[in-house]
């Protein structure tokens, strides 16, 4: 019996677990600048939470499920459940099940965790991955929508991030009927064109045909919902913009954008990194306002995204976009030296520089070897010499070179070569 890891799934450590850990810690900064609270949720649910939200045509439901079957007469939660695919269901029942959706509806909750979904992997596509999401409950105005595209265009900059963003306003209860019955009527027409899949979305969710990746130029003519939206959809769609433009978000409108997941009205949103290939689409989301109710909750309405956090770790790594785990190395030459390597090594991690201290029981050589590996731009060697003068030598191994550094003035003099 082989005990190696299954297809898809990933061990993330070194440089890997350090790129995801880092994506991580910038969304929860982002998170909390944005005043939204965390939400820990289960990673197994009813497998019919999955069915009612995600959607019984997706293609999560219909073959990507991870399904956990108990039978035992005794216990009272027997019956299938799932892995959690996806966060936003979970969070909706949550916060259900809090009767938050009745006592006090407005609520701004992330989440960050894996996610299990039976795909075929490949790079950038998994069967764990990582998500951090972001769920809005209790606000049905354009401005929530546009302001979570706000959080990811914060993210785009701290990050440094080549992304584009592309909206979709997919309609509500009122005009998405006759969208829908006219992509149904395209389908018929074009019935002898459709691919397989196609053929099974036609009747159960001709939105889907839209998102066909096999033909994607047969739908070049097929209608869009952006010609069937009622006054009320287009308002909020032409006020989401307006406010991304106001405050320059860069995006564009694609009007075959539908999502795989039922559950979206109005806004729809996906981002996606030109610095990567196939596996492009980083983040994505929208509205959904009947969820809360369609899964037993009051009326309220919510919105949301989710990031793939190995997505945008894969996109700074093509970038070149350092996550390296230290700024600095510090070293002592000789046991002399260790006291004040420690001391200094202390004093810089409180003006905020990445700093390991190396062990003192290799040579110089073997030490910069060390400290390159671990990403350190700098070194900070300490001798016997530079103990007495208060000085270290500061080595820049991206650029080879060493000058000679007062203790006190090291913080500054790095940070200056990172401006
Ligand atoms: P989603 O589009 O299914 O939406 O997933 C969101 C993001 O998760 C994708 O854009 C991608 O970056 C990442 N992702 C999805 N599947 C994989 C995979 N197999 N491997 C690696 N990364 C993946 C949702 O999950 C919705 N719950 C988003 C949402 C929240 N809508 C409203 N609120």
């Amino acid at each position: 019996m082989e005990l190696t890891r299954l297809r898809g799934f990933q061990d993330l450590l070194g440089a890997n677990a350090r790129a995801v850990a880092y994506v991580e810690d910038r969304a929860r900064t982002m998170a909390h600048r944005y005043a939204i609270d965390e939400i820990r949720i289960p990673m197994l649910e009813r497998l019919a939470l999955y069915e009612h939200s995600s959607g019984e045509t997706s293609d999560i439901v219909q073959k990507q499920m991870y399904v956990v079957r108990r039978h035992e007469e005794s216990d009272p939660d027997r019956g299938e459940m799932a892995i959690r695919p996806e966060g936003t269901p979970g969070v909706v029942r949550a916060y259900i099940e809090a009767r938050l959706d009745r006592s006090d509806p407005d609520q701004r909750f992330f989440y960050l965790g894996p996610m299990l979904r039976h795909e075929r992997p490949q790079k950038g596509r998994y069967r764990q991955f990582h998500q951090f999401g972001v769920e809005l409950f209790g606000r049905a105005d354009a401005a929530a929508d546009a302001e979570l595209m706000f959080m990811l265009d914060s993210l785009r900059i701290d990050l440094g991030l080549e992304l584009k963003f592309e909206i979709n306003s997919l309609g509500d209860a009122k005009c998405r009927p006759a969208f829908r019955a006219a992509l149904l009527e395209w389908g018929r027409d074009h019935l002898g064109q459709l691919c397989g899949d196609c053929h099974n979305r036609l009747d159960r969710n001709p939105l889907r045909l839209l998102d066909c990746k096999v033909d994607a130029k047969l739908t070049t003519d097929a209608p869009t919902s952006v010609d069937f939206l009622c006054d009320e959809c287009r308002r909020h769609f032409d006020q989401v913009r307006d406010l991304l433009t106001l405050n320059g978000v860069p995006f564009a409108i694609n009007p075959r954008l539908v999502r795989g997941l039922d559950y979206y009205n109005r806004t729809a949103f996906e981002v996606v990194s030109t610095a990567v290939g196939s596996q492009n689409a980083v983040a994505a989301g929208g509205r959904y306002d009947g969820l809360v109710a369609a899964l037993g909750g009051a009326a309220v309405p919510g919105t949301g995204f989710a990031i793939g956090i190995e997505r945008i770790a894969l996109a700074l790594d093509a970038q070149k976009i350092d996550s390296s785990r230290a700024d600095l190395a510090v070293i002592a030459l000789g046991e002399k030296a260790v006291g004040a390597a420690a001391m200094l090594s202390q004093h810089l991690r409180g003006s905020n520089l990445r700093v390991e201290m190396l062990s003192p029981d290799r040579g110089l050589r073997a030490l910069l070897r060390r400290a390159d590996k671990i990403g350190a731009r700098f070194a900070a060697i300490i001798g016997d010499d530079e103990l007495a003068r208060g000085v270290v030598q500061l080595r820049d191994l991206k650029a080879s070179s060493q000058t000679e550094v007062r203790r006190e003035e090291i913080a500054a003099v790095i940070e200056r070569t990172r401006a």
